[in-house]
């Protein structure tokens, strides 16, 4: 090889590494903010530059780099969270304008890895530019499960047998009766994606009929034969179901909606379910209700707080099952929900409609 050709070879190399270092330092920065999630979005998020390999532009574009917060706390997120491109937000911290100040201008999308979105204002994230994603859907039949899971439990007094035994106050001619599922009356506030997964989840339980209650009927109501009641006249559904699931999002017009009036309707046998979000119901209300017999039992995946404190009063009551907010807790739905959520940041950073973008 002559010199010349050396020098070139060489020029080309040097070339190469200070375009590397140019997109290494250009590449968009992710954060996500828990620990927990699973690999695939990291790995999505970083490896799209394998696909795209091919023009050095599209690897500027579309390669990731990710920073995961180890320690979910607003702190850390703060010290870690200026200059980022995207946020993969896994964490019910609140993004507020403190955040999103210190995060910057160049902030371009957010990525929510859950369904629900009351803790964030999508207004003023909208208003400065911000694409906005959650993940529908794909959590559906898990959080239908966890409902289902939570009548089931707290309508055959779960909770009670097991301090029993567990107590050595175990007596076999205390009867202790649960209400049966089978032959039941079901009302759903919310038949969207999850309030219909309950339905379906319920046909198999053999219940008698199954109410619903919304702005407006369903084409679903239709196909799992639920009948429709108008929010106007949702005191019938109050009064003749067996089982209540409340399915939900938290806005201003269903915060605090199940109080003190509307447990007071609810039959003395009838038990309550609530896997959307605590602020929906008015929880000392619900506590009243269940102390004072003016319902069975409740089932609840949220409460207010969360988590809730250990001296809270609702701990204390033998008629309530509680998880701590794991409706979509499983491994196959929180990929499903990471694998989303990767989706929808790469599409907002190459500027192409989101997947599942928040409306
Ligand atoms: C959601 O995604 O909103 C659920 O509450 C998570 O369990």
């Amino acid at each position: 090889m002559t010199y010349v050709n050396k020098l070139f070879l060489v020029s080309i190399a040097v070339g190469l590494v200070i375009a590397s270092k140019i997109v290494d330092n250009a590449k968009p920065k992710v954060l996500i903010t828990n620990s927990y999630v699973p690999n695939i979005a990291a790995d999505l998020l970083k490896e799209c530059v394998t696909n795209c390999i091919i023009s050095l532009h599209l690897f500027i574009i579309f390669s990731c780099e990710t920073i995961t917060i180890q320690n979910e706390t607003k702190e850390e997120i703060l010290s870690h969270i200026r200059g980022v491109s995207a946020l993969l937000w896994a964490t019910h911290i609140g993004l507020d304008n403190e955040l999103l100040d210190a995060a910057g201008p160049q902030l371009k999308m957010l990525g929510l890895m859950s369904a629900g979105y009351n803790h964030i204002d999508v207004a003023e994230i909208k208003k400065r530019g911000i694409k906005i994603s959650n993940t529908p859907k794909v959590l559906n039949a898990a959080v239908a499960d966890t409902a289902v899971l939570l009548a089931l439990a707290a309508s055959r007094r779960l909770r009670e047998g097991r301090v029993l035994i567990e107590s050595g106050r175990w007596n076999p001619s205390d009867w202790l009766l649960g209400q049966d599922i089978a032959g039941s009356t079901v009302g759903i506030i919310g038949l969207g994606g999850i309030g219909s997964a309950i339905a379906r989840r319920l046909l198999a339980f053999e219940v008698k009929q199954i109410l619903y209650t919304g702005h407006r009927e369903k084409p679903e109501g239709k196909e799992l034969d639920a009948k429709f009641v108008p929010l106007n006249e949702s005191d019938s559904l109050i009064k003749e179901s067996d089982f209540i699931f409340v399915s939900v999002p938290l806005t201003n017009e269903t915060e605090g909606m199940c109080n003190d009036e509307f447990f007071s309707k609810m039959k003395k046998t009838a038990v309550f379910v609530n896997t959307s979000r605590g602020q929906v119901v008015d929880q000392k209300a619900l506590v009243k209700a269940l102390k004072g017999g003016q319902i069975f039992a409740a089932g609840l995946d949220v409460m207010t707080p969360e988590p809730l404190p250990v001296n809270d009063e609702l701990l204390t009551l033998p008629n309530v099952v509680l998880l701590p907010h794991w409706g979509s807790a499983t491994v196959k739905t929180r990929e499903a929900m990471a694998k989303l959520t990767a989706e929808n940041i790469i599409k907002g950073l190459k500027g192409e409609p989101l997947i599942t973008p928040i409306p």
